[in-house]
């Protein structure tokens, strides 16, 4: 069994470089490793936390209890009809690298979904998604470990229960299970999807022809080119969801901020973007000590060096009220807080 490291720092296991310290920490490489973990009495008297690439979570207090780091690799495709392939990968597969699998493999539908940051294991979490895609549109099912019993479960698309930045696994589920594996639906007849944002001036920028390999690299460039590098400033990407109004309020809102954004979302309901409300507050580039709203996007929240959790919580908190007092609307966390 791995060892069972006492009084780790966080602070290179979150993006957004928050120095917290977790009492217990132990990696597992297998299936068999987290068992035997699982069995120690460590493991049974503490709060336990389950870790992937840190990239959606904000600490703001020591962990008093064991963060166990998902580090289970593999990658492995099956062929199930002429152009359709099932791809299963390990909790502890980096997600980009698996786009970036499927892409070399000639394998469509997650390439929308480049570059986001965190492992597979997590992608179920709050179905990730960007530019027109989420990963319950190729998502097949996935395999967890329940913590109360050891047994591993297969869950199905519907029972995920997914939702915009929602999962069974962010509700129920919650610290209930250890996500282990994920298998998605890919295709070798490419169904390209280029309608949303700025995919297609990118691609007549880079001058090239859509094709899975072309859309993954202007989906590179768009978001190098707005959100920050955790690598160079920390951040956890957006920190808050973006809002579905009544069709009414939004009405009422559009007399005043005639540019306010907003996608069909149901019959008398309208999405509208946060960041664009963050803005409009005259939040963006506002910065508190060393916790900031991002200058080229306000929905991320930044961490420029030594911020506390709690400072950049506080900064939360200020922006929920502006755009509560300025527009009526309430917005909800998109991070995970611990
Ligand atoms: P972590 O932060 O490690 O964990 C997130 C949550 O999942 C925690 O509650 C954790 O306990 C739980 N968890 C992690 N692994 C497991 C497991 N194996 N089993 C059970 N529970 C687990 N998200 C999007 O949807 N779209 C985007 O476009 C996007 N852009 C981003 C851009 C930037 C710059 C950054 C920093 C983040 C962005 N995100 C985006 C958020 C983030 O990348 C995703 O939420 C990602 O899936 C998190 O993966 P992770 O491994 O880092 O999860
Ligand atoms: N906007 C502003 N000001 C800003 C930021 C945005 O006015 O500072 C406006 C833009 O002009 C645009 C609209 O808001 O009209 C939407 O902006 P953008 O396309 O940048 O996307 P977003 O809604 O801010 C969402 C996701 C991202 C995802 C992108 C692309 C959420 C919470 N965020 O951002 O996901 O990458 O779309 O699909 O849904 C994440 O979840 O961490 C994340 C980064």
């Amino acid at each position: 069994m791995n060892a069972i490291i006492q009084n780790q720092s966080l602070k290179a296991y979150n993006t957004f470089g928050i120095d917290v310290a977790a009492n217990y920490f132990a990696g597992f490489n297998t299936v068999h490793e987290l068992g035997e973990i699982l069995d120690s009495a460590i493991f049974q008297q503490n709060k336990q936390l389950i870790l992937g690439g840190g990239s959606n979570i904000l600490f703001t207090k020591k962990i008093d209890g064991i963060v166990l780091h998902n580090q289970l690799k593999g990658i492995s495709k099956t062929q199930i009809s002429e152009t359709e392939y099932h791809v299963s990968a390990a909790a502890g597969e980096v997600w980009h690298q698996l786009v970036l699998y499927a892409i070399a493999n000639n394998l469509g539908g997650m390439e929308n979904l480049s570059l986001i940051p965190g492992f597979v294991g997590a992608s179920p979490m709050q179905n990730i998604g960007a530019y027109g895609v989420e990963i319950k549109d190729i998502f097949v099912s996935l395999k967890a470990m329940e913590i109360a019993t050891g047994l591993i479960k297969t869950f199905t698309k519907e029972e995920c229960f997914f939702g915009y930045r929602e999962s069974f696994f962010k509700r129920e589920g919650k610290g209930k299970f250890i996500i282990l594996e994920v298998t998605f639906q890919l295709s070798t007849k490419h169904q390209l999807n280029t309608s949303y944002g700025a995919i297609e001036q990118e691609l007549q920028k880079m001058k090239v022809q859509a094709s899975i390999k072309t859309i993954s690299d202007a989906v590179i460039a768009i978001r190098s080119s707005k959100l920050p590098n955790p690598k160079e400033l920390g951040n956890a990407g957006s920190f808050f969801k973006n809002p579905t109004i009544s069709m009414a309020h939004y009405e009422t809102l559009k007399k005043q901020f005639i540019d306010l954004p907003g996608y069909p979302a149901g019959e008398e309901s309208i999405k509208t973007a946060a960041g664009y409300l963050i803005e409009k507050c005259g939040l963006k580039g506002f910065r508190k000590e060393d916790a900031g709203v991002h200058q080229m996007q306000a929905l991320v929240l930044v961490n420029y060096g030594a911020a506390s959790g709690n400072q950049i919580f506080d900064l939360s908190s200020l922006v929920i009220e502006k755009v509560m007092n300025t527009f009526g609307i309430e917005l909800e966390r998109e991070v995970n807080i611990i």
